[in-house]
């Protein structure tokens, strides 16, 4: 139907003849020429009608925007004063001689000729318009070529993809299952896989050493900028490989597709234990483009009056601590109680303060509320251990360790954010030497990464004391965003069972729910580990799109639907019978 793309025809084909496809972007009426902008994925053309040629004329006067069309025409220069050097086919023109409207287009729901700011909604709902648009047509262009490089990368390094069930069992990494009921079964159900953890460490146990997958994950979680209920891992795992081994080649994977895609040197990746990250920037995902750290403080607090430091500074749960924001001497009462009502989100009760003004003049140079309870010489042994400099306001979080480390975190990345306080566009790192466990609020254990995860201790050690446990994990963060994680596992089943009954998991669970697992250790499973990235987030990143939705041809939204399909929907009733569901209250038709 066509011998070029709109975006591929140049001045090599002056005087040439060319016929093309594509959407009437723009119809503009000059004086009795017509000219239209023609549209595809390569880019715009810029076609002219004459009236001399009466019928392309007469039907170049009829099509209307979004309009799919075929053009016969010559390729000519641009007249001088026209030539447009910002557009790829800028410096050339079509005649158009024959133009064919292979169909109609009703008016688009926004227009697609000139950037709109439409909201997400409207967006979604017409998602396939949206992707007409050339951002759009860019980012899912790019993920495209990343998941090429990967493939290549993965192949060139002997890794193989294998595909792994999307009808199974329950794969636990933390969130809730998406449910599939079984017709055949009755009663029993299919579990989307949130991860294909268990399939890709029995492949390990099969003997295919190293394989890979771009996977499709599903959990039913609460959603976020950088969270889908569906989203896609690049998905790895090897054979007899230590840490050193895989951090390695996929560090090089992601280092390598950052220069070919975008120039950009990430540098050597350094290693954080997750104490220190925790401790000095309130997250297992440390943003260190900005150059704040939060400091302890409690040492100076434990024996004053004020009870809301007092408390926690006392407390081995609590945590009272300090984080320095340089110039923000300048931030108005207005701002910090944004900042104050911005903590709140992470369970902070509140957010103290001190504007350094001039500490040459010791007190008398701070400005502050809450000088008065915690004295004067206690405030100046805190300015002098967060090393406090003219122009600096320095905040206070006070409560349990949880929820200073939070409130404290996430206000270092929105105030660094608001006051532009980045000393680098890219900073990536390793987080390592993760618990084994944490405890929940109820005093039950769970697993920090997920229960196949290798302690570095021994069984022994681990059930004498597994809070203080570290696990052989590893997760690769760029920017303030968890990319990717994975770990050695664990490969003797005896170690398995430990673990699964640190969790308080019954013999009669782990044989119900994973009984498969510790089986296949049974076999000769060599030791192997890997890791899965978040492909959506990497994208995201490099494309600088600010959620996932950007860089995902067909997103959910916020509440995990489908606007556009009207997913999920109801099913009939003779649908259920089949599933042996009943409903317990009859959904209100939508
Ligand atoms: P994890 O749960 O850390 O590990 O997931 C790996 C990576 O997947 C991405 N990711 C998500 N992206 C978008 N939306 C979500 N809801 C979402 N959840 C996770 C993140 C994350 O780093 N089986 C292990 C990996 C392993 O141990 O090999 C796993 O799934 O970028
Ligand atoms: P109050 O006595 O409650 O008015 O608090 C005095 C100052 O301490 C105010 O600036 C509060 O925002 C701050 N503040 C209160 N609770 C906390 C807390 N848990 N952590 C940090 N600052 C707090």
């Amino acid at each position: 139907m066509r011998t070029h793309y709109c975006g591929d025809i140049n001045e090599t084909l002056i005087d040439q003849t060319v016929t093309f496809c594509g959407w009437v972007h723009r119809r503009r009426d000059h004086g009795g020429v017509i000219f239209l902008d023609v549209r595809d994925r390569e880019g715009l053309v810029q076609v002219v009608f004459d009236p001399d040629t009466v019928e392309a004329f007469n039907t170049a006067d009829s099509v209307r925007s979004e309009f799919v069309v075929q053009i016969t025409g010559r390729v000519r220069g641009r007249p001088e004063g026209t030539i447009n050097d910002n557009m790829k086919t800028g410096q050339i023109e079509v005649l158009g001689k024959d133009i064919n409207i292979l169909n109609k287009a009703a008016t688009p729901p926004f227009p697609l000729d000139d950037y709109s700011d439409v909201g997400e909604d409207v967006r979604l709902k017409f998602r396939y318009m949206d992707m007409r648009r050339p951002e759009m047509q860019e980012k899912l262009r790019f993920r495209s070529k990343v998941t090429t490089a990967i493939r290549n990368y993965m192949d060139e390094n002997g890794f193989l993809d294998i595909e792994t069930p999307i009808l199974t069992r329950a794969t636990p990494e933390g969130a809730r299952d998406y449910l599939v009921p079984s017709r055949t079964h009755e009663g029993s159900f299919f579990a989307l896989p949130q991860s294909p953890q268990l399939f890709k460490q029995l492949l390990m146990v099969s003997g295919f050493d190293r394989y890979y997958q771009i996977a499709k994950c599903f959990r039913d979680e609460d959603l976020r900028a950088d969270r889908q209920p569906e989203f896609t891992q690049i998905d790895i795992e090897a054979s007899f490989i230590d840490e050193d081994t895989i951090m390695g080649l996929t560090q090089d994977m992601i280092k390598g597709i950052f220069q070919k895609e975008l120039g950009v040197d990430l540098g050597d990746f350094p290693q954080m234990p997750y104490a220190e990250a925790m401790s000095k920037y309130g997250s297992d995902k440390p943003d260190m483009r900005i150059p704040m750290e939060i400091v302890d403080v409690a040492e100076f607090l434990q024996d004053i009056e004020f009870k809301v430091f007092a408390g926690p500074a006392k407390d081995p749960k609590g945590r009272v601590a300090a984080l320095k924001v340089p110039g923000g001497a300048e931030l108005s009462r207005k701002q910090i109680d944004e900042y104050t009502k911005y903590v709140g989100i992470y369970g902070a009760k509140g957010l103290a303060w001190i504007k350094v003004n001039e500490i040459e003049k010791g007190i008398e140079g701070l400005q502050s509320p809450i000088i008065k309870f915690i004295g004067d010489d206690n405030t100046m042994k805190i300015m002098e251990k967060v090393d406090a400099k003219n122009g600096d306001i320095v905040f206070f979080g006070a409560d349990k360790t949880k929820v200073v480390n939070e409130a404290l975190g996430a206000l270092r990345c929105k105030v660094a954010e608001d006051m532009n306080l980045y000393t680098s566009e890219w900073a990536a790192l390793w987080v390592v030497d993760f618990p084994m466990f944490e405890e929940n609020d109820d005093g039950s254990i769970s697993a920090l990464h997920h229960p196949f995860t290798a302690p570095s201790c021994s069984p022994e050690e681990l059930k004498a004391n597994p809070l203080e446990a570290l696990s052989r994990a590893y997760d690769m963060v760029l920017n303030g965003v968890e990319l990717g994680g994975g770990s050695i596992r664990i490969h003797d089943e005896a170690m398995q069972e430990t673990v699964f009954e640190v969790l308080g998991i019954s013999e009669e669970e782990q044989r119900e729910k994973f009984g498969f697992l510790l089986d296949a250790l049974k076999f000769g499973a060599p030791p192997h580990g890997g890791l899965a990235f978040g492909l959506d987030r990497l994208i995201m990143l490099m494309t600088g799109a600010n959620s996932i939705r950007e860089v995902i041809a067909f997103p959910k939204t916020q509440s995990a639907a489908c606007v556009m399909t009207q997913a999920p929907g109801i099913v009939s009733n003779a649908q259920l019978r089949d599933l042996h569901i009943k409903l317990r209250e009859k959904p209100k038709a939508e």
